[in-house]
């Protein structure tokens, strides 16, 4: 069942300059977005650092009003609701930021910062009910019972970041927006915090948005994908597809730069050239022509559509049936720092899963 629907999502935020503050231009942060979110799964949206994923989360959670389009939750236009009806569905909709320690209160014991929300709720009628919840909150994360006592900044990075999931488990929501809710933390960390959040999924059929820069990370836990750019989504298939097949050359860019795990293989390396352009005056046409190595003349004035070809997989470019076929086992050798990351990453992984 469709648990979220984004259609024709847009934020332009007003750019003001000059001496009286006019408003001289706009951010054209997300810039006409479609995606749905299924009950209990997890849809990651990834990208270069500014093409619009937190924007795109922050609109969402209603944290920001849109300039156009709509987001539908549980069947309910989101947009539609006065503050108090919005109250009542935030507690369905939770967040999970990448820097847990500024987003937990430093002079709140843990016990009275999941407590909280627990009264505000009513999700609790006791002092001994709301503790009782509180212990078992944290257990449910990995942490003791007797951590209530005690303030965030005696944890370590994982552990608060564990305890941001507590809090968003507290009022039992349908779906979190987790912000790069791991890239902050060492990767071994990060695959015990990515175990933590699939674990808690099948537990309670939570559906995430996984927003993240790292496709190595998205691997791990998202079941779709949407690649964004400059405020647009340019291909979105299920993860496998995504690896697999990747058509537009932007997604083929990105993955080239995520480095295989067999030492015998090495992919394409389509390195992204140039700077992202600004989001005040994106290029006219494809978003992408700037930088992309198979644009052509047309590609400098037609906006491309994101079309499904029928099976899910979308991609905002006519032209990927005539591009080579990315190649996984030719070109430049990985970097080593990429590789060593990559091993850890996985060793991670493999630990996790053993324990
Ligand atoms: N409140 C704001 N006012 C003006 N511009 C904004 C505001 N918030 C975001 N932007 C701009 O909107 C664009 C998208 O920003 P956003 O934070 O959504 O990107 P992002 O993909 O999350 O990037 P990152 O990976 O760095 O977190 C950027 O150009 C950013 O500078
Ligand atoms: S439409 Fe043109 S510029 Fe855009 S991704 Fe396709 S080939 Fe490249
Ligand atoms: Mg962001």
């Amino acid at each position: 069942m469709t648990l979220l629907e984004v259609e024709g999502l847009v934020k332009h935020f007003p750019v003001r300059g000059g001496v009286f503050g006019r408003t001289s231009g706009h951010v054209r942060a997300v810039d006409g977005l479609d995606f749905a979110v299924r009950e209990g799964e997890t849809v990651a949206l990834v990208g270069e650092s500014g093409c619009g994923k937190s924007t795109v989360g922050r609109l969402v959670l209603r944290l920001i009003e849109p300039t156009a389009g709509a987001v539908r939750f549980e069947g309910d236009d989101l947009l539609a609701l006065d503050a108090e009806q919005m109250r009542a569905r935030r507690r369905r909709l939770q967040v999970i930021f990448q820097d847990p320690y500024a987003s937990l209160n430093p002079r709140m014991t843990v016990g009275a910062m999941l407590g909280e929300p627990l009264f505000l709720h009513r999700l609790v009628g006791t002092e001994a009910e709301r503790r009782a919840r509180v212990g078992e909150l944290l257990e449910l994360v990995g942490l003791r019972p007797e951590h209530a006592r005690r303030y965030p900044h005696e944890f370590s990075g994982g552990q608060r970041q564990r305890l941001a999931i507590a809090r968003a488990l507290a009022v039992e929501p349908r779906l979190i927006v987790a912000d790069e809710p791991v890239s902050a933390l060492d990767v071994s960390i990060q695959a015990q915090v990515i175990n933590l959040m699939k674990e808690l999924q099948g537990r309670f059929g939570l559906a995430y948005i996984f927003i993240s820069h790292d496709l190595a990370v998205v691997k791990h836990i998202a079941d779709r994908i949407a690649v964004m750019y400059l405020g647009k989504i340019v291909e979105t298939a299920t993860t496998d597809e995504l690896f697999r097949n990747p058509r537009h050359p932007y997604t083929r860019a990105l993955l080239s730069a995520v480095p295989l795990p067999d030492p015998a293989a090495v992919r394409e390396r389509a390195l992204l050239e140039g700077d992202i352009p600004s989001a005040i005056a994106p290029p006219p046409g494809c978003r992408f022509h700037t930088r992309c190595r198979f644009a052509r003349e047309s590609c400098r004035h037609d906006v491309p559509v994101l079309a499904d070809d029928g099976t899910g997989h979308a991609t905002a470019c006519p032209w990927w049936p005539e591009f080579p076929p990315a190649p996984m086992t030719v070109g430049a050798a990985a970097r080593a720092e990429d590789k060593t990351r990559l091993d850890r990453l996985q060793a991670a992984f493999v630990k996790q899963e053993a324990t």
